[in-house]
């Protein structure tokens, strides 16, 4: 009976082939209004032009800074581009802490503290007072009208820093640098994915989508410009800034949503938003398995009928709880002496459980996002018009970096709904400054151009 039990609470978890074709499909039409002028306004999945025409030559050079803000870390980083034959990138980076009251207090303080940030490194690398050109790596939503502007759409994950909705953060970063009276020339602002691609672009040309399953769930990929009706021209190709964790916002997926995503959903900082992020991305996942347990243990299955005071706490499961949990090298002692450190007093059925509750959720997650992926390469072979593609994702996130069946059950889904594109996944070693500074290179050399 306790088995049944069980089986019923997970079984929404469990997806047909047929149920991810359906996402598939759905993420397909949502992608389309994107781009369309006349659907934009209504379209979930934002479809952001981010003026990124090229992946990079092998001819950028010079000196840059880098900012990497909006994944676990943030840092700063001063990278050293070499071309020609002997092209080679080198990077020095600080990893800074972003407490929570600045995450969530003024917009005003979490420049400056930014800014902080940069003062220090520049100081700790001996380089102060060098004016380098910056490229902003901005882990959120951006509308841009050119690759040095960028208007904050609206906050995700952990961060609602006051008054920055609306606000374009280029300017906001230069005046906290500003009112630090030292002087920075910031070229450029690109998203996490944008950046991730173009560090792997530069080892492989062949990559034209990149893909962050970290704290955050999201893809961009190089459009054709005919494509994107709310840019002018039709030559080249621009790559759009999906912001896909909006996918389901206008409630298209809440035949898949359980209640405990419903729940997650209404404890988040942006209820009502980003509801496909909150069944793939890190920061959600262990609050999707801490509902689960909750309703477990309510129905005497787990804890002994006990909800603890840490089950009751927000947040308890990180991505690296989950990894660990679900690693098949962990004996079920360990899984208990995890959930011990948790504050979790388990027996060796509860730990079997838990472990069970642990994979469902973060298959599913998987499945889900390789739906969305098979949608991206799908397109672009239609785009090209081949029967077959051979396509590489740049791939970074904790998620798929720490996880141990993570990676693989999104490979095995976009296999089985993609079968005639060849996805070869890379994964970004360097995180997203790298690219970041190499979009800051070429935005650098097409301004003096034209000048
Ligand atoms: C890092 C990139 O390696 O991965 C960041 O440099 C990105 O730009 C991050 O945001 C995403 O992963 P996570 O798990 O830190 O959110
Ligand atoms: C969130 C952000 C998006 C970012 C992603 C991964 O979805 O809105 O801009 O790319 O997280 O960090």
């Amino acid at each position: 009976a306790q088995r049944k039990q069980i089986d019923a609470v997970l079984a929404p978890f469990l997806l047909s082939l047929e149920t991810l074709r359906d996402v598939m499909n759905k993420m397909r039409t949502e992608l389309e209004y994107g781009l369309k002028r006349e659907t934009q306004d209504r379209a979930t999945v934002k479809m952001l032009p981010t003026y990124v025409c090229g992946t990079p030559d092998g001819t950028e050079k010079g000196k840059y800074l880098a900012l990497d803000l909006g994944g676990t870390n943030f840092r700063v980083l001063l990278v050293k581009i070499r071309s020609g034959r002997r092209r080679s990138v080198r990077m020095y980076n600080k990893i800074f802490a972003i407490p929570l009251e600045i995450m969530q207090g003024t917009g005003e303080e979490l420049f400056d503290h930014i800014v902080q940030c940069i003062a220090d490194f520049l100081e700790y690398m001996g380089i102060k007072g060098a004016r380098l050109p910056l490229g902003f790596t901005f882990s959120f939503p951006c509308r841009q009208a050119s690759i040095d502007k960028g208007t904050l759409v609206g906050w995700t994950k952990g961060f609602k820093a006051t008054d920055c909705e609306g606000e374009d953060v280029v300017d906001m970063l230069r005046e906290a640098i500003r009112r630090r009276n030292f002087d920075l020339d910031i070229v450029a602002v690109v998203n996490d994915t944008v950046g991730t691609m173009m560090t792997c672009g530069y080892e492989d040309p062949n990559c034209e989508i990149g893909l962050i399953a970290g704290t955050g769930s999201n893809v961009c990929y190089m459009e054709d410009m005919k494509n994107i009706e709310i840019v002018e021209g039709n030559e080249g190709k621009m790559c759009i800034n999906t912001e896909w964790g909006g996918f389901g916002d206008n409630g298209c997926i809440d035949n898949i949503r359980t209640k405990y995503d419903k729940e997650v959903d209404e404890g988040s900082l942006n209820a009502g938003k980003q509801r496909y992020e909150k069944m793939t991305s890190g920061m959600y996942l262990g609050e999707i398995v801490r509902q689960i347990l909750i309703d477990l243990t309510k129905q005497g299955l787990l804890f002994r009928g006990q909800i603890s005071e840490s089950l009751r706490k927000r947040g308890i499961f990180e991505t690296k709880f989950l990894s660990q949990i679900e690693s098949d090298r962990l004996a079920l002692l360990q899984v208990r002496r995890i959930l011990q450190q948790l504050g979790l007093d388990s027996t060796c059925e509860d730990s079997i459980i838990v472990k069970e509750v642990c994979g469902a959720v973060s298959r599913r997650a998987a499945q889900l996002c390789g739906a969305g992926l098979a949608a991206i390469v799908e397109k672009k072979r239609e785009n090209r018009g081949v029967e077959h593609l051979q396509i590489t994702v740049g791939v970074d996130g904790t998620l798929y970096k720490l996880h141990p069946h993570f990676s693989r059950v999104l490979q095995e889904t976009v296999r089985e709904l993609a079968p005639r594109c060849d996805v070869t996944f890379m994964l970004s070693e360097d995180g997203s400054g790298k690219g970041a500074a190499l979009i800051t290179a070429v935005a650098k050399r097409l301004h003096n151009v034209g000048q």
